[in-house]
């Protein structure tokens, strides 16, 4: 949209005589001011065409720019509460579901299914009419501008073109009305409710919170851990988030805050658990991704300190981060330790906040990094116990329906057939599915093929092992070849014996694989993490 061009002359003319505002009085500001919009690119829009729509004299106006968190939420809203539905004709499809939190015509809830938003409706480029309840019920009208500026730019998602939106107000002076307007929807959205709980994840490149989809939550009980371990927890967060524990921590000028690390075997229930308690506790959950290449230390902290609203911070799979002598492992990332310390110390964030730190090795992480007060409660995912077989048992199987011994002689039978072997808790769900059709006392019957899963599983890994230390041995012929011939081969040798020394198999290099076991029912965020990284 071009915009009125703004004549150097003709403000050093119309502002002062030698062009600064050196004799800055009412008048003259108020001539200024009267101006802007109408003759001058001061403007943020073209002022000529909207004049037919708006009396730009008596308006106030607000430019919300498009990298921000209330841009989509304002889009959503004004798409939904247009003046006059008839007459607005520039929509966008919002294939994300990632608007905002409302309930549109074009892609309202589902009620069944409502794992996913589904598409909705923003607003279009172009000038729209719509209507505003506050908190107090009042209904005012407000306008907005969706407009895109200058030339197309490359960026790294292809050419595009600058946007933002202005949105105005009748009447001088209004901009309260316009920050009111938004500050409600930024609290709406990230209003949380229990049983469902909204995901965040934090975008590194424009430094906000997305909101990416509100999931109903699975019940706590229908994450199965040793009764102890999960009553522990839970009594450690209603005692955090009881009122008495705020004052405690503020009387004492300690930050109110908690963290929880969850270690232990892949597919035991780790990010499920931070699942349910966000749905039990009423918290949205925000997805750090510190591995990012862009995330530094000022990034993190920024993450932490704007965090919605009662919300608890997901940092997964942290010792992907750094090893025991906190060196990097992930050499594109810029965030050093003490900026991860000092993120997770949260000086300045939000009043109450609880973290999540959840890994696979413990034991590779600097102490530094879970001590006392940084983690304040470390919480074991281990095999399944006998406990928890019985359990997973009973949910598969009611109590109702089956004789309340029966999920012991179900434990029994599967520690018979397992022996020695281990089995994991989302091993264990797997059965339970393909059982699902089978009697209680077919499943008892059945344990042996749990056992069969898990041989079949150690073989394929055992095959998987071996293609990679081949792999790994042939790599490291080819360095060596290459080493001898080249100039760096000095320092290429070294690295191939000390890979040898301390690989015991191969002379390669360590493989550090994080494997997620992934059942169907874990977020967005379980799924797309999945990483393999080389450390030397
Ligand atoms: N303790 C458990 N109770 C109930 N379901 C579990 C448990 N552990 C694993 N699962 C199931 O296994 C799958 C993977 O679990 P997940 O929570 O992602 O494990 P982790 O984060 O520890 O790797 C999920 O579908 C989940 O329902
Ligand atoms: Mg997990």
């Amino acid at each position: 949209m071009p915009t009125t061009p703004l004549p150097s002359a003709a403000v050093a003319d119309d502002v002062s005589s030698d062009g600064s505002f050196d004799m800055v009085s009412d008048k003259n500001v108020k001539e200024f001011n009267a101006q802007i919009g109408t003759q001058y690119d001061v403007a943020p829009f073209n002022a000529d065409s909207l004049t037919p729509f708006l009396d730009l004299e008596d308006s106030t106006w607000m430019v919300i720019p498009s990298g921000g968190k209330s841009f989509p939420l304002v889009l959503s809203h004004v798409a939904n509460n247009l003046l006059d539905d008839a007459w607005h004709r520039s929509f966008e499809l919002n294939e994300k579901g990632s608007g905002g939190g409302c309930k549109d015509k074009c892609g309202g809830k589902k009620k069944k299914k409502e794992k996913k938003e589904g598409v909705s409706c923003l607003v279009g480029l172009g000038f729209h009419r719509f209507t505003w309840t506050d908190t107090s019920g009042a209904t005012t009208e407000l306008q907005c501008l969706r407009q895109q500026i200058g030339e197309p730019v490359g960026t790294n998602c292809g050419a595009v073109r600058m946007e933002n939106l202005v949105l105005f107000k009748s009447g001088r002076a209004q901009e309260n009305v316009l920050k009111a307007y938004v500050d409600q929807l930024i609290t709406a959205s990230e209003a949380t409710d229990k049983n469902t709980f909204t995901i965040f994840h934090w975008h590194v490149k424009y430094q906000y919170w997305q909101r990416n989809q509100t999931v109903r939550a699975r019940p706590l009980d229908s994450v199965i851990l040793p009764r102890a371990t999960k009553d522990r927890l839970t009594k450690d967060i209603d005692d955090f988030v009881s009122e008495d524990t705020e004052d405690f921590y503020f009387q004492h000028g300690i930050p109110y805050k908690r963290s929880y690390l969850f270690y232990g075997l892949p597919g035991s229930g780790k990010t499920s658990l931070i699942q349910a308690i966000a749905g039990h506790y009423a918290r949205n959950l925000c997805f750090l991704q510190p591995t990012h290449p862009e995330m530094t230390d000022d990034s993190l902290r920024a993450a932490v300190n704007d965090a919605p609203q009662d919300s608890i911070i997901v940092l997964e799979d942290i010792d992907a981060l750094f090893d025991k002598d906190r060196n990097q492992k992930v050499r594109a990332s810029p965030l050093t330790f003490s900026g991860l310390l000092n993120a997770l110390d949260g000086v300045g964030n939000p009043q109450g906040q609880i973290f999540v730190l959840t890994t696979n090795f413990r034991e590779q992480l600097d102490s530094a990094l879970i001590r006392n007060g940084r983690v304040d409660l470390h919480v074991e995912f281990a095999r399944a116990t006998g406990e928890q077989m019985a359990d997973m048992f009973t949910a598969f199987f009611p109590q109702s329906e089956v004789d309340s011994q029966v999920p012991h002689e179900f434990a029994m039978a599967l520690q018979g057939a397992l022996g020695e072997r281990e089995v994991s808790t989302a091993a264990l769900q797997h059965y339970f599915v393909t059982q699902r059709t089978s009697t209680p006392e077919e499943a008892i019957a059945n344990v042996g093929l749990v056992v069969e899963a898990i041989e079949e599983r150690a073989m394929e890994q055992k095959v998987q092992d071996e293609k990679k230390v081949e792999k790994q041995a042939e790599a490291g012929d080819v360095k060596g070849k290459a080493g001898k011939s080249g100039g760096t081969g000095k320092r290429r040798k070294a690295r191939g014996k000390s890979g040898h020394d301390g690989g015991g198999g191969g002379g390669g290099q360590a493989i550090h694989v994080h494997v997620h076991t992934d059942g169907g029912g874990s977020t967005n965020s379980g799924a797309e993490e999945e990483e393999e990284e080389e450390e030397e």
